[in-house]
C-alpha cells in the first residue's frame, strides 16, 4: 500500500505509539489526522511533525474522546469535510488497569473496554460507510501481544485486546466476501516504552516487569512497513510470535509460562 498522499487518522496520537505512528506516516508523505483528548499535546505532536518533516502535508488536529460517539462522528466527518475521506484509520487509543484479577472491579473492566474495545468499535462503525463509499480503506487495530493470551495481572487489558482481535477478524471476513475494498489489519506489539505505565491504575498484587521496552519510533516504523507490504496481521517480538504459535500447538506450555510470569511478578 502506498503511504504517500494517503489520508491517515491516528487515535491516541497525543503520546507514545500513536505520536510515533503519526510521525512515521508523515515522514512517508501521508496527511495525518491526530486525534485524542489532550488538545495541547496533539498540537505539540503536530508542530514536531511539521518541523521535522517540512515536506509533509500539515497535520490536522481533532479533539476526540473515543468513548463519546459524537466525538468519533465529528472526527470522521472532519476527515471527509477537510480531506474528502479516509484511507487508513489506526485505532490506537488505549489504556490499562494493572493488578491481580481478583482485586479488579467490574468498573475497571468497563473503563478499559470503553476505550480499548468500544472506542475502536465506534471508530470502525463510523469510518466503515466512508471507506465502503470510497471502495477502499484500511482499518488498523492496535491490539497487543497481551491480546493473544490472558496475561497475569493484565486481565482487563488482555480481554479488551482479545475482544478487539475477534471483532477485527469477523469484520475482515465479512468485508472480504462482500468485496467492499475495506481491509482490517491487526497489530500486536510487545512492550513499548511509553507513558501508559505511568498513567495506568494499579490495584496491587503484581508489578510490571523490567523487560526491555522497545522505543516507540522503532515499533511505529515496523508497523508502517507492514502496512506498506499489505500484511494482514503483525505480531511483534519473539515472545509474541512464540505465544501465537504455541497457543494452538502446545497450550500447556503457554499455561506454564503464564504461571511462571505470575510467580515472578507477584508482590
Ligand atoms: N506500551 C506498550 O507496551 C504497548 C504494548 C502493546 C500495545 N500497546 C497499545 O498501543 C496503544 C498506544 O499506547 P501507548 O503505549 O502509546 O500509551 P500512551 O502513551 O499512554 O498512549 C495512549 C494514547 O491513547 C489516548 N487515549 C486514552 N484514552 C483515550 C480516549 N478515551 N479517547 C481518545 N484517546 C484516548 C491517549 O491520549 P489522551 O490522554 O490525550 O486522550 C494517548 O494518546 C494502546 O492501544 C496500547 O494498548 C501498547
Amino acid at each position: 500500500m502506498r503511504i504517500e498522499g494517503s489520508r491517515v487518522v491516528v487515535t491516541g496520537a497525543s503520546s507514545g505509539l500513536g505520536a510515533a505512528l503519526a510521525a512515521e506516516f508523515a515522514r512517508k508523505g501521508a496527511v495525518v489526522v491526530l486525534a485524542a483528548r489532550r488538545l495541547e499535546r496533539l498540537r505539540q505532536v503536530a508542530a514536531r511533525i511539521t518541523s521535522e518533516f517540512p515536506q509533509a502535508p500539515t497535520p490536522l488536529v481533532v479533539k476526540c474522546d473515543v468513548r463519546v460517539k459524537k466525538d468519533v462522528a465529528n472526527l470522521v466527518k472532519s476527515c471527509v469535510d477537510r480531506l474528502g475521506g479516509t484511507d487508513i484509520m489506526v485505532n490506537n487509543a488505549g489504556t490499562a488497569v494493572y493488578g491481580e484479577t481478583a482485586r479488579v472491579s467490574v468498573e475497571d473492566f468497563q473503563d478499559v473496554f470503553e476505550v480499548n474495545f468500544f472506542g475502536a468499535l465506534r471508530c470502525m462503525y463510523e469510518v466503515l460507510p466512508v471507506m465502503k463509499r470510497q471502495g477502499k480503506g484500511l482499518i488498523v487495530n492496535i491490539s497487543s501481544v497481551a491480546g493473544l493470551h490472558g496475561i497475569p495481572y493484565l486481565a482487563t487489558y488482555s480481554s479488551s485486546k482479545a475482544g478487539l482481535m475477534a471483532v477485527s477478524q469477523s469484520l475482515r471476513a465479512e468485508q472480504a466476501i462482500r468485496k467492499t475494498g475495506v481491509r482490517v489489519m491487526i497489530v500486536c506489539p510487545g512492550y513499548v516504552q511509553t507513558e501508559m505505565f505511568e498513567k495506568e491504575k494499579n490495584v496491587g498484587g503484581g508489578h510490571r516487569p523490567r523487560h526491555p521496552y522497545r522505543p516507540a519510533p522503532k515499533v511505529a516504523a515496523a508497523i508502517v512497513k507492514a502496512i506498506e507490504r499489505g500484511k494482514r496481521d503483525l505480531v511483534m517480538t519473539l515472545e509474541g510470535k512464540a505465544l501465537a504459535v504455541f497457543k494452538g500447538l502446545l497450550p500447556g506450555l503457554n499455561e506454564m509460562t503464564m504461571r511462571k510470569i505470575a510467580r515472578k511478578l507477584r508482590d
